[in-house]
């Protein structure tokens, strides 16, 4: 790990801005695990740090997942509730920025990722990576019969669209309860797709995205993603 200045350390992660780290030192919130004496223009390295004696967040690179309650949104202005209420309020003020990966409807809850690295990001929702996306939903009318057929056919074209939704694959759980399979990411795209169907969907769940999958972290709860689990994430891409 390089070293880096102590101010721009901890204004990059967003506990306090550069000119506040002396005010931080003098009050001895930030201190180095081996006792030596620090100034804002100390160069320092990440884990050598403590703030409140808690190790400091995870460094630029980061992945998390969160499981998003129903209720919140993905936009970081709407003025309800947002999913990055979810988060320390310092997390708002990293640099680079933490993007959500892709948006889940307000309505919509589950596995959501927020990273930093924007190539990452762009490589997550590239249509290209073929991530599958497994979702649950419920309906509100018995499937008729033929939905498995058409969203495996890629022929589906939604109202509004040019090109064909690709292949999906329906698993069918009960009359009224589906999981659903997806390749690509397009707008409300599960809501729209039983919407052609003339059925409508009254909840959603995004339980996995490629080889990971909540793994019991409970709504609201959210973890970083170590390099193992996100090597997991590339498991089911084709
Ligand atoms: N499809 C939808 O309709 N909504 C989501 O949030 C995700 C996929």
């Amino acid at each position: 790990m390089s070293r880096v200045r102590l101010d721009r350390l901890l204004s990059n992660l967003g506990y306090c801005s550069r000119r506040e780290v002396a005010l931080c030192l003098r009050e001895g919130w930030v201190r180095a695990i081996d006792g030596r004496p620090l100034r804002p223009d100390s160069a320092v390295e990440h884990g050598e740090i403590l703030f409140d004696d808690q190790p400091l967040d995870p460094p630029q690179g980061l992945l998390l997942m969160l499981h998003k309650p129903v209720g919140y949104t993905c936009s970081s202005k709407d003025p309800g509730r947002i999913v990055y209420d979810l988060f320390p309020d310092r997390f708002r003020s990293r640099s680079p920025v933490l993007a959500t990966v892709g948006r889940l409807d307000r309505e919509t809850s589950g596995l959501l990722l927020l990273t930093d690295d924007g190539q990452l990001l762009h490589r997550i929702i590239s249509p290209r990576s073929h991530l599958p996306k497994v979702y649950e939903a419920e309906l509100a009318e018995p499937l008729r019969g033929h939905e498995a057929a058409l969203f495996a056919s890629g022929e589906l074209l939604l109202d509004g669209e040019s090109s064909p939704l690709l292949p999906a694959e329906l698993q069918v759980l009960s009359p009224q309860s589906v999981r659903l399979t997806l390749h690509e990411g397009r707008y409300h795209q599960v809501r729209r797709m039983f919407a052609a169907t003339g059925n409508h969907v009254t909840a959603l769940h995004r339980s996995q995205i490629g080889g990971l999958a909540l793994d019991g972290l409970a709504a609201g709860q959210w973890c970083a993603l170590s390099g193992e689990a996100q090597a997991a994430l590339w498991l089911r891409a084709s």
